[in-house]
């Protein structure tokens, strides 16, 4: 195998059997609408309404049946040879459900005019309800489905006022919904969105029977969709985020709009069901809560047992499908801490574990396991011990169900006498001005808040001697020298290139790394994720759009995330690029952000195991995954400059613990720094977050590269230890610190070593 064959070639070089293309292949297709089946959640089914029985007439209202959104847009968009919308999805169906076409063509015509307009994929008003039609609708059927998108993109968080009804049903769409729900018996309700939005219309409503989340599916959306309402896939999705009955409910809302120039993460680790099943009196707020998801079938859980075994606890238990449809089970996990000192959630998932397709009556055994470790608080305020992960000591206790609301405690529980401090770590990151947190009764702590300081992280590189003879880069990989000698050979103006991106090549718009032709370093190419491979649009290249990260977090299968991941890292290669921008793992802290759809949860725990998975996938495939943005990118208005303003333990349980998981667990090579600002330092420069916290903590030893284009000094990004800076650095600025003495050779040396480490292991 001829080292770097694909990106300095840039051959066309199939990689499917027979020397066929895999990239948009019918397996990698047919995947997509696996996941968006499995990823959508059956949040109502009043009277078994769904799946409709064989030859059940339906009139479906909504422009989202046309106007489907298989995913966000910006870098998460991924250019496609078509997309299956609802309508379309039906029709292939037409041996089992007979679609009343007068009314969906209606729709259609109604899409098309808008989209001839200049109208963008679904944002724009839904329709009005056809009186004519209604009429005709109602003779035809007594069945209706009500569908409703949503589309959103980064750089713009979604609006909750008038004129954007991101979170409610607007006065069209509510126009609609009454329309159908004074005309039909049977009402079912299909979401296409990319993130949380107002369930109570339907939850509390008698008139609508059914409602499926589908998120925002992929490619084959519209067919998945078809596929479980006519019960040829039953679906096996479970809520990773809470459904609160308003939008003010959810702990964030009240300060989301309080400033442009900084968020304060007030209500501190209560995110999510962390803050609903907690928090005196706000369990009423929740319409559905975290993991919650019904199924065209039954199970039952018997034979649970537990047990601890070198510091992990293990439960293992039999889940059987115990009603007449085939289907799958999410078992989750919850530990509730004893309430000592630290303040603490009610429950935290610890595990989770997704059953195989179950036939009626079918049995499977299971096992759930977690480190005890991951019961631990982290002290940022010297309650046992400060900067230290702190197991209090009382009672733990488990309890295992179906969503955070319906579990069972387990006949075991964990106890400890003493405290126990498992890990005393620093204070990174610490807040300047975040003035109160949130405890777990709803009241607020006085946090003591500290200048910035910005700690220096000694630079210990040496230079080896330069070698007598000039090398190439091969010569490393074959062994006749090794990389700090090769290193020693670059000039000040070749280092300070290399930290920087090179042109794109090929099929990528996202520009490469690498690129010095002297010592034939290749330029290796970088592209978009993380819902598919987003290949440079003008080449007329499509590829294999999957569900979104909200979707398939929703799936909780970590195995079909790590075959995605594979497909999507197959793609990535057979097009000559080597590193895909993927996954993406911020936590959903508030409804509106723009970017919720590219993320998973708002649960740390599922978003790691999640990233880790599509890290395994990608990487088994030597191709580089890159986990985004690292941190606290949880709003998108004035993203490069909004300063995150969290606590040292917010950071640590919730928005930094994803990573955590994916870096301990799938070790991947490059991480994404975001473009905010958390705590009075951008995160790019953050040198507490990314060389104590990332590199010193954690022992990650891949490399960083900036956010596109993040507007950020690239001298104080090389000494913070973000490795390169994208899409292009500032060798200039960079030449001037060097001979001002602000920057050494050693501090540029550690970064071009950590990308040539990178750029030898793709293939
Ligand atoms: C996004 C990244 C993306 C990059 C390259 C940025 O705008 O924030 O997620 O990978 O562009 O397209």
């Amino acid at each position: 195998m001829v080292k770097w064959l694909r990106p300095t070639y840039l051959p066309c070089y199939p990689l499917g059997d027979n020397h066929s293309r895999i990239t948009e292949c019918d397996k990698h297709i047919q995947l997509s609408r696996t996941a968006a089946c499995e990823g959508s959640i059956l949040l109502k089914n009043d009277n078994s309404v769904l799946p409709f029985k064989k030859g059940t007439k339906v009139a479906v209202f909504g422009k989202a049946q046309i106007d489907y959104v298989k995913g966000g847009g910006g870098s998460g968009n991924v250019h496609v040879s078509y997309v299956r919308n609802i309508y379309e999805g039906l029709k292939l169906k037409k041996d089992q459900v007979d679609v009343f076409d007068a009314l969906s063509l209606y729709y259609q015509n109604y899409v098309e005019c808008q989209y001839k307009a200049g109208a963008q994929l679904g944002m724009f008003d839904e329709a009005p309800v056809p009186e004519n039609l209604l009429g005709k609708a109602k003779e035809y059927t007594d069945t209706a489905v009500i569908t409703i998108c949503r589309y959103s993109c980064e750089n713009e968080d979604r609006k909750n006022d008038g004129t954007d009804n991101y979170f409610y049903l607007s006065d069209a769409e509510q126009k609609m919904v009454t329309a159908v729900t004074e005309n039909f018996t049977n009402v079912v309700v299909l979401l296409n969105v990319g993130a949380m939005i107002d369930t109570s219309w339907f939850a509390y409503n008698d008139r609508i029977s059914s409602a499926i989340m589908l998120w925002q599916g992929g490619m084959e959306g519209g067919l998945a969709a078809a596929d479980m309402l006519v019960g040829d896939a039953n679906p096996s999705g479970k809520l990773v985020d809470t459904c609160a009955k308003t939008f003010e409910d959810y702990p964030s809302s009240a300060g989301f709009h309080e400033s442009e120039e900084y968020v304060q993460y007030d209500e501190d680790i209560f995110v999510g069901y962390r803050y609903f099943e907690t928090i005196p009196g706000k369990k009423e707020c929740v319409v559905y809560p975290f993991g919650y998801g019904l199924s065209y079938t039954t199970f039952s859980f018997s034979d649970i047992f537990a047990f601890n075994n070198e510091n992990k606890i293990f439960v293992t238990l039999t889940v059987t499908n115990t009603g007449a449809h085939v289907g799958k089970e999410v078992v989750q996990l919850y530990y509730s801490a004893p309430l000592g000192k630290i303040t603490k959630p009610a429950k935290e998932l610890c595990a989770f574990a997704k059953t195989k397709l179950l036939q009626p009556g079918e049995s499977q055994e299971l096992c759930l396991s977690f480190a005890i470790k991951d019961m631990a608080s982290f002290d940022d305020m010297g309650d046992i011990a400060r900067s230290s992960y702190v197991l209090e000591k009382g009672t733990y206790k488990l309890y295992i169900g179906t969503s955070v609301r319906e579990v069972a405690e387990i006949d075991y529980a964990y106890h400890l006498e003493e405290h126990v401090i498992i890990e005393k770590l620093h204070s990174y990151g610490a807040p300047e001005k975040l003035k109160r947190r949130m405890l777990s009764d709803g009241s607020y702590q006085t946090l003591e808040c500290a200048p910035i300081t910005r700690t220096t992280f000694p630079c210990d590189y040496q230079f080896a001697k330069a070698p007598e003879a000039e090398h190439k880069l091969i010569d490393v990989v074959d062994g006749k020298i090794d990389l700090d000698t090769f290193i020693a050979q670059l000039t000040d103006e070749e280092l300070c290139n290399l930290v920087g991106g090179q042109p794109p090549t090929g099929l990528s718009d996202t520009c490469g790394m690498g690129n010095l032709k002297r010592l034939e370093i290749p330029n290796v190419m970088t592209i978009d994720g993380p819902a598919g491979v987003r290949l440079r649009r003008l080449s007329g290249i499509k590829s294999t759009a999957f569900p979104v990260a909200t979707a398939l977090a929703s799936t909780w299968n970590v195995n079909l995330l790590e075959e995605i991941g594979r497909a999507g890292a197959l793609e990535t290669k057979e097009n000559n690029l080597s590193i895909w921008l993927t996954p993406a793992l911020n936590i959903h802290r508030s409804p509106l952000c723009g970017r919720n759809f590219e993320y998973y949860s708002e649960d740390p725990h599922i978003s790691g195991k999640m990233a880790a998975a599509m890290v395994r996938g990608i990487q088994e495939q030597n191709i580089v995954a890159v986990p985004k943005h690292f941190a606290c990118n949880n709003k998108e208005t004035n993203r490069f400059w909004s300063d995150s303003i969290v606590s040292e333990r917010a950071l640590r349980e919730i928005y930094l613990k994803g990573f955590e998981i994916c870096v301990k667990e799938s070790k991947p090579r490059m991480i994404m720094t975001s473009y905010n600002i958390i705590n009075g330092i951008a995160a790019s420069e953050n040198a507490e977050l990314i060389q104590g916290i990332l590199r010193g903590e954690w022992g990650f030893d891949g490399m960083l590269t900036s956010d596109w284009e993040n507007g950020k000094p690239h001298v104080q990004e090389v000494i913070a230890g973000n490795d390169i800076k994208m899409d292009k650095g500032e060798p200039d600025k960079l030449m001037n610190a060097l001979k001002e003495g602000t920057l050494t050779r050693e501090e540029l040396a550690v970064c071009v070593k950590r990308i040539l480490e990178m750029i030898l292991w793709v293939e």
